[in-house]
């Protein structure tokens, strides 16, 4: 049997290793795809560290940018040799970090011309993720293709983007931006406030300032609209029982809904201690009467409607 090198987590906390597993020809509609370019991000180390929804060993990954090199019977829109990038997590065989991916042609999208492999592979999981978030969870409309004058009923909300500077973060600031958000209210280091803005942040603010509840709330004061005051929406894009729950909950008021990236981090590991991690929200914080918070799991996005990949970037991938 053919096999190709992968990158696997082998035990808690353990250095990852390159292990040989199975090269799997495609069936049906699937394609295998040689993998050029991965995205590591936050999930491989909660999973490496906690072993958090993991068996030992397990390859991790899941966003993809490479070549098709072999296509399935069934397959309609992919060939070999075309260049795409996908977002793939349920099984061994389509994981992403890996020499080569088998997985169903529809979790796959041209890339875009002008866009590279290294910007591509950004865009799967946290793209999706938002998408994933403001539909399943905050319960907005995100409508593709978007009509021509297409304003969304809630862009004159007040929406707070905790964490605007992480990938997930700038996708949604851009995100709602091109849905006709006008008050989004970010928080970030200091260094990446005029780079929000830019993307249509209207207020961003310093999540490590002693004052940050009192500044959102005060911002959110002056650009209530309709009668209604206060921050409707709020995205947490970090997840942190410290650094981002427990300020948002001081700034929830009855009415807001809340979506946060799961797992909530309790506590972070480290050399000397494992980590904690809680998944579900309303632990993690005491929430007033009547705010409804929810913890975001992107990887039953397949459950709900979505938007394909394969449309033209109209986001800087972050
Ligand atoms: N459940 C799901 O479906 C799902 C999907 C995707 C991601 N996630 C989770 O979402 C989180 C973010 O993922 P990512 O890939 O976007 O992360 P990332 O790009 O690595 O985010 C890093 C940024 O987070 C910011 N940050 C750290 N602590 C913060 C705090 N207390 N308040 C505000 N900002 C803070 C820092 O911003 P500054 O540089 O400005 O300080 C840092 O640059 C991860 O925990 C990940 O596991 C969950």
């Amino acid at each position: 049997m053919a096999t190709h090198p992968a990158v696997a987590t082998v035990g808690l906390k353990k250095p990852l290793e390159i292990i040989q597993v199975p090269t799997v020809a495609p069936q049906g509609d699937e394609v295998r795809v040689r993998v050029e370019w991965t995205a590591s991000t936050p999930l491989d180390m909660h999973q490496n560290d906690s072993g958090l929804l993991v068996k030992h060993p397990q390859v991790l990954g899941d966003g993809i940018a490479g070549t098709v090199v072999e296509v399935g019977p069934d397959t309609k829109r992919l060939k070999v040799g075309d260049k795409v990038f996908g977002f793939t997590w349920r099984e061994q065989k389509e994981k992403a970090h890996q020499e080569f991916a088998t997985s169903n042609e529809w979790l796959f999208a041209h890339i875009p011309e002008g866009v590279t492999m290294a910007e591509a592979v950004t865009v799967p999981n946290n793209f999706v993720t938002v998408f994933h978030s403001l539909t399943t969870d905050l319960g907005l409309e995100t409508p593709w293709p978007k009509p021509g004058n297409y304003v969304s009923p809630h862009a004159k909300d007040a929406i707070l983007i905790w964490g605007g500077s992480s990938s997930v973060g700038q996708y949604a600031i851009q995100i709602l931006r091109y849905y006709g958000y006008e008050n989004i209210l970010a928080t970030a280091s200091k260094k990446h406030h005029a780079k929000l803005q830019s993307f249509g942040a209207k207020h961003v603010f310093d999540y490590n300032s002693p004052e940050i509840v009192s500044s959102i709330l005060n911002a959110a004061s002056q650009i209530a609209t309709d009668g209604k005051a206060g921050i409707p929406l709020i995205y947490d894009c970090i997840g942190s029982q410290e650094g981002s729950i427990k300020p948002i909950s001081k700034i929830a008021k009855k009415g807001t809904k809340v979506a946060i990236l799961l797992p909530v981090i309790v506590r972070d590991s480290s050399d000397s201690d494992d980590p904690i991690y809680e998944l579900d929200v309303l632990k993690a914080a005491s929430w007033e009467e009547g705010v409804a918070a929810r913890g975001v799991r992107t990887h039953f996005y397949l459950k709900v409607s979505m938007t394909r990949l394969s449309r033209p970037f109209v986001m800087r991938p972050a």
